[in-house]
């Protein structure tokens, strides 16, 4: 399969680390995560996320990549690549689809990130201590501002645009976590929250659960639309997929448990309800950051590198489905960024109307969720994702063949022949059966 010209390829592998970390480490590390463990019972959750990352999102993950870089090409394409002309390319439709319905709740959420950063600079000019409140109009203007700000950074290609940011930011992000959390540490009562989302409790685990790690896992990983597909087409024939997977879950999971250590350390000593839900961290943080010698400094800094960790998601989001118009349809990366941007654009007022507290659909709820930002997050960023990954895992076993899969993967790792039937297992077995069970649960069958 000879892959399209011009497409472009990261410089080396470390790139395709730090970019896909890029993609997976956002706002569903710092701040999707410790809302759904506080949610979800602490200690627990944080157990059975750990299980579901190793036992269902890891295998997916590399399935995902190989696919990738075996047919170098966009979702759609990658499943037209192996089995041209047949009902398997709606699932890359459906992948483009969900890219977009998660885009654009979540730059309305990073779009709050930034506007937090824009107070705190305020506050420090004026010396005021009023944090920010969103009207419906600066939530929008924010969501805009972000929405144009990734689709600058897609336009500008693989190479230039995305792995330059993720190279120097991210690790930017992590010494300044080390920082915020041992200062959060330091205050009385820190260390029950430690206790509370360390220790679990196993009465708490339950089917909602299970679900929501599994939910968590996917999304967290970036994984079921086709983003690490896609990052993975622009990986050379060289790289060693079974590593860089590894290296991207490594860091995933790593940040994802620092902003729990981050969070509930402060949750307990300054007595929030760790089930507040999606304004968790909104609520806690600023009172860490009041606690903090310049904590004003410090929390411009940090809101600014979580609003960096929030693009190197979104460029993806945005990425896959530009990718798709560029290859398959011709378009120039222009004119695709711009459409489907605006596309996003509309799909996404609602949601930025519902984080300013003026909800159109106040009266719908879909599978016990009201809101239409937590509507969206769940069709999207649960369901979809979850049905994604269960049908790539399906189109591996009974198309793509899992031979090819291995040989693709085990063609540049001299690791993996000796975890390969492991690995087969897993996908043919453990990973969709688990996946069907937790979906058929939650659709209430
Ligand atoms: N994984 C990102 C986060 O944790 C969000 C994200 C980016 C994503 N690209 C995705 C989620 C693709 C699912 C699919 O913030």
């Amino acid at each position: 399969m000879g892959a399209p010209s011009g497409r472009g390829q990261w410089s080396s592998q470390l790139g395709f680390v730090l970019a896909a970390a890029g993609s997976a480490i956002g706002l569903g590390n710092i701040w999707r995560f410790p809302y759904v463990a506080g949610e979800s019972g602490g200690g627990a959750f944080v157990l059975v996320y750990l299980i579901c990352v190793v036992l269902i999102a890891l295998p997916v993950m590399l399935l995902e990549i190989s696919l990738g870089r075996a047919t170098q090409r966009n979702p759609v394409g990658a499943f037209q690549a192996v089995r041209p002309g047949t009902a398997w390319r709606a699932l890359g439709y459906l992948a483009l689809l969900t890219g977009l319905g998660i885009l654009s709740y979540y730059a309305v959420i990073a779009g709050k990130v930034v506007a937090y950063c824009v107070s705190y600079a305020g506050g420090m000019i004026t010396g005021s201590a009023e944090l920010y409140q969103g009207t419906s109009a600066s939530t929008l203007l924010y969501f805009t501002l972000f929405l144009v700000l990734t689709i600058l950074v897609v336009a500008g290609g693989v190479q230039r645009g995305i792995e330059r940011w993720a190279k120097v930011l991210m690790p930017l992000l992590l010494i300044t976590m080390f920082g915020v959390i041992v200062r959060g540490l330091m205050l009385p009562g820190a260390l029950d929250g430690v206790r509370w989302f360390l220790m679990p409790e196993f009465a708490k685990i339950d089917g909602r659960v299970v679900l929501s790690a599994m939910a968590q896992a996917f999304f967290s990983l970036s994984l079921g639309m086709g983003a690490m597909l896609t990052y993975g087409s622009y990986l050379s024939k060289k790289d060693d997929v079974l590593r860089c997977g590894a290296w991207v879950v490594v860091f995933d999971t790593g940040i994802a448990i620092l902003a729990g250590l981050m969070i509930f350390p402060a949750v307990f000593a300054l007595s929030h309800d760790p089930a507040a839900g999606p304004a968790l961290i909104f609520q806690v943080l600023p009172g860490v950051f009041a606690e903090m010698a310049g904590g004003g400094a410090v929390a411009i800094f940090f809101f600014f590198l979580l609003s960096v960790a929030a693009l190197t998601s979104t460029v993806s989001l945005l990425e896959v489905v530009t990718a798709y118009f560029v290859d398959e349809r011709g378009w120039p990366r222009a004119k695709a960024v711009w459409a489907v941007g605006g596309a996003t654009f509309v799909v996404g007022i609602p949601s930025a109307l519902d984080m300013a507290g003026i909800d159109p659909f106040t009266a719908v709820a879909v599978v016990g969720q009201t809101g239409f930002l937590s509507i969206m997050d769940f069709l999207w960023g649960n369901l979809s994702l979850a049905f994604g990954s269960f049908m790539l895992c399906l189109f591996g076993i009974f198309v793509w063949g899992l031979d090819r899969a291995s040989d693709e993967i085990g063609s540049t790792s001299s690791v993996f022949h000796r975890i390969s039937a492991v690995w087969r297992f897993f996908v043919r077995w453990v990973c969709p059966v688990s996946i069907a069970v937790i979906l058929a649960t939650l659709v209430g069958l």
